[in-house]
Protein backbone atom coordinates (compact mmCIF):
# COMPACT_ATOMS: atom_id res chain seq x y z
CA UNK A 1 0.00 0.00 0.00
CA UNK A 2 1.05 3.48 -0.66
CA UNK A 3 2.12 5.79 2.53
CA UNK A 4 4.05 8.55 3.04
CA UNK A 5 7.06 9.30 5.54
CA UNK A 6 9.20 12.27 6.57
CA UNK A 7 12.94 12.03 6.38
CA UNK A 8 14.88 14.57 7.59
CA UNK A 9 18.87 14.55 6.23
CA UNK A 10 20.58 16.22 9.80
CA UNK A 11 22.74 18.68 10.18
CA UNK A 12 26.46 16.45 10.06
CA UNK A 13 25.16 15.21 6.71
CA UNK A 14 24.64 18.09 4.90
CA UNK A 15 27.65 19.54 6.01
CA UNK A 16 29.84 16.29 4.65
CA UNK A 17 27.80 16.92 1.38
CA UNK A 18 26.42 14.11 1.10
CA UNK A 19 22.33 14.75 0.39
CA UNK A 20 22.33 13.48 -3.31
CA UNK A 21 24.32 9.61 -1.91
CA UNK A 22 20.97 9.68 0.28
CA UNK A 23 18.47 11.17 -1.78
CA UNK A 24 19.96 8.35 -4.01
CA UNK A 25 19.25 5.64 -1.90
CA UNK A 26 15.64 6.67 -1.41
CA UNK A 27 14.86 7.29 -5.18
CA UNK A 28 16.89 3.85 -5.78
CA UNK A 29 15.05 1.86 -3.80
CA UNK A 30 11.42 2.76 -4.83
CA UNK A 31 10.79 5.80 -2.64
CA UNK A 32 9.63 9.16 -4.31
CA UNK A 33 10.54 12.38 -3.20
CA UNK A 34 6.56 13.83 -3.23
CA UNK A 35 8.66 16.99 -1.31
CA UNK A 36 11.65 18.52 -0.40
CA UNK A 37 13.23 21.18 0.82
CA UNK A 38 16.16 22.61 3.54
CA UNK A 39 15.56 24.43 6.47
CA UNK A 40 17.27 25.67 9.30
CA UNK A 41 15.29 24.44 12.78
CA UNK A 42 14.59 27.36 15.27
CA UNK A 43 14.79 25.63 18.42
CA UNK A 44 11.14 25.85 18.97
CA UNK A 45 10.63 24.16 15.83
CA UNK A 46 13.32 21.45 17.13
CA UNK A 47 11.60 21.29 20.40
CA UNK A 48 8.22 20.93 18.86
CA UNK A 49 9.41 17.91 16.45
CA UNK A 50 10.97 16.19 18.95
CA UNK A 51 8.15 16.84 21.74
CA UNK A 52 8.11 12.86 22.57
CA UNK A 53 11.54 13.04 23.78
CA UNK A 54 11.09 15.85 25.83
CA UNK A 55 11.86 13.93 29.45
CA UNK A 56 14.83 11.93 27.99
CA UNK A 57 18.57 12.89 28.97
CA UNK A 58 19.43 13.41 25.98
CA UNK A 59 16.57 15.93 24.75
CA UNK A 60 18.87 18.88 25.40
CA UNK A 61 21.65 17.63 23.29
CA UNK A 62 19.43 16.33 20.72
CA UNK A 63 17.76 19.94 20.40
CA UNK A 64 21.25 21.47 19.83
CA UNK A 65 22.58 19.22 17.30
CA UNK A 66 19.22 19.67 15.41
CA UNK A 67 19.66 23.44 15.14
CA UNK A 68 23.62 23.61 15.04
CA UNK A 69 23.08 23.86 11.03
CA UNK A 70 20.60 23.18 7.82
CA UNK A 71 18.78 20.23 7.64
CA UNK A 72 16.97 18.91 4.33
CA UNK A 73 13.54 17.83 4.84
CA UNK A 74 11.54 15.16 2.86
CA UNK A 75 8.25 13.49 2.49
CA UNK A 76 9.07 9.67 0.82
CA UNK A 77 6.39 8.23 -0.98
CA UNK A 78 5.98 4.00 -1.67
CA UNK A 79 5.04 1.02 -0.59
CA UNK A 80 5.37 0.15 3.19
CA UNK A 81 7.40 3.70 3.20
CA UNK A 82 7.79 3.97 6.92
CA UNK A 83 9.24 0.50 7.27
CA UNK A 84 11.34 0.50 4.12
CA UNK A 85 12.80 4.15 5.10
CA UNK A 86 13.72 2.39 8.19
CA UNK A 87 15.48 -0.03 7.01
CA UNK A 88 17.44 1.86 4.50
CA UNK A 89 18.13 4.54 7.31
CA UNK A 90 19.83 1.33 9.89
CA UNK A 91 19.89 0.96 13.82
CA UNK A 92 20.03 4.66 15.53
CA UNK A 93 23.31 4.20 16.68
CA UNK A 94 25.25 3.67 13.59
CA UNK A 95 27.76 1.10 15.79
CA UNK A 96 24.53 -1.20 15.53
CA UNK A 97 23.73 -0.32 11.93
CA UNK A 98 23.88 -3.17 9.48
CA UNK A 99 26.39 -2.62 6.65
CA UNK A 100 25.20 -0.84 4.06
CA UNK A 101 22.65 0.81 5.79
CA UNK A 102 22.70 4.93 5.64
CA UNK A 103 23.83 5.36 9.22
CA UNK A 104 26.41 2.86 8.43
CA UNK A 105 27.72 4.65 5.60
CA UNK A 106 27.47 8.07 6.40
CA UNK A 107 26.57 8.62 10.43
CA UNK A 108 29.70 9.30 13.31
CA UNK A 109 27.44 9.03 16.76
CA UNK A 110 24.12 8.23 18.05
CA UNK A 111 23.66 12.00 17.84
CA UNK A 112 25.01 12.56 14.27
CA UNK A 113 23.30 9.97 12.82
CA UNK A 114 22.88 11.40 9.27
CA UNK A 115 18.85 10.92 8.61
CA UNK A 116 15.77 10.73 10.78
CA UNK A 117 12.78 8.72 10.10
CA UNK A 118 9.43 8.76 11.43
CA UNK A 119 8.93 5.42 13.21
CA UNK A 120 4.79 4.76 12.50
CA UNK A 121 2.22 5.57 9.44
CA UNK A 122 0.53 7.96 12.61
CA UNK A 123 3.77 9.63 13.57
CA UNK A 124 4.38 10.02 9.65
CA UNK A 125 1.00 12.22 9.46
CA UNK A 126 1.70 14.18 12.39
CA UNK A 127 5.39 14.82 10.88
CA UNK A 128 4.60 16.05 7.95
CA UNK A 129 2.18 18.31 8.87
CA UNK A 130 4.95 20.24 10.60
CA UNK A 131 7.11 20.86 7.65
CA UNK A 132 4.67 20.71 4.39
CA UNK A 133 1.37 21.86 3.25
CA UNK A 134 -0.56 19.81 1.30
CA UNK A 135 -0.15 21.57 -1.71
CA UNK A 136 3.69 21.40 -1.17
CA UNK A 137 3.75 16.97 -1.45
CA UNK A 138 3.47 15.89 -5.27
P1 LIG B 1 16.02 10.23 15.61
O1 LIG B 1 15.49 9.12 14.77
O2 LIG B 1 16.12 11.56 14.96
O3 LIG B 1 15.09 10.38 16.92
C1 LIG B 1 15.60 10.89 18.12
C2 LIG B 1 17.08 11.06 18.13
O4 LIG B 1 17.68 11.19 19.38
C3 LIG B 1 17.73 9.84 17.52
O5 LIG B 1 17.47 9.81 16.13
C4 LIG B 1 19.19 10.03 17.95
O6 LIG B 1 19.92 10.82 17.01
C5 LIG B 1 19.06 10.85 19.25
N1 LIG B 1 19.54 10.11 20.43
C6 LIG B 1 20.56 10.47 21.21
N2 LIG B 1 20.74 9.59 22.20
C7 LIG B 1 19.79 8.63 22.05
C8 LIG B 1 19.45 7.44 22.78
N3 LIG B 1 20.12 7.05 23.87
N4 LIG B 1 18.41 6.70 22.31
C9 LIG B 1 17.71 7.08 21.22
N5 LIG B 1 17.99 8.20 20.51
C10 LIG B 1 19.01 8.97 20.91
Amino acid sequence: MAERTLSIIKPDAVSKGVIGKIVDRFESNDLRIAAMKKVQLSRAMAEQFYAIHRERPFFGELVGFMTSGPVVVMVLEGDNAVAKNRELMGATNPKEAAAGTIRADFAESIDANAVHGSDSAENAALEISQFFAEFEIL
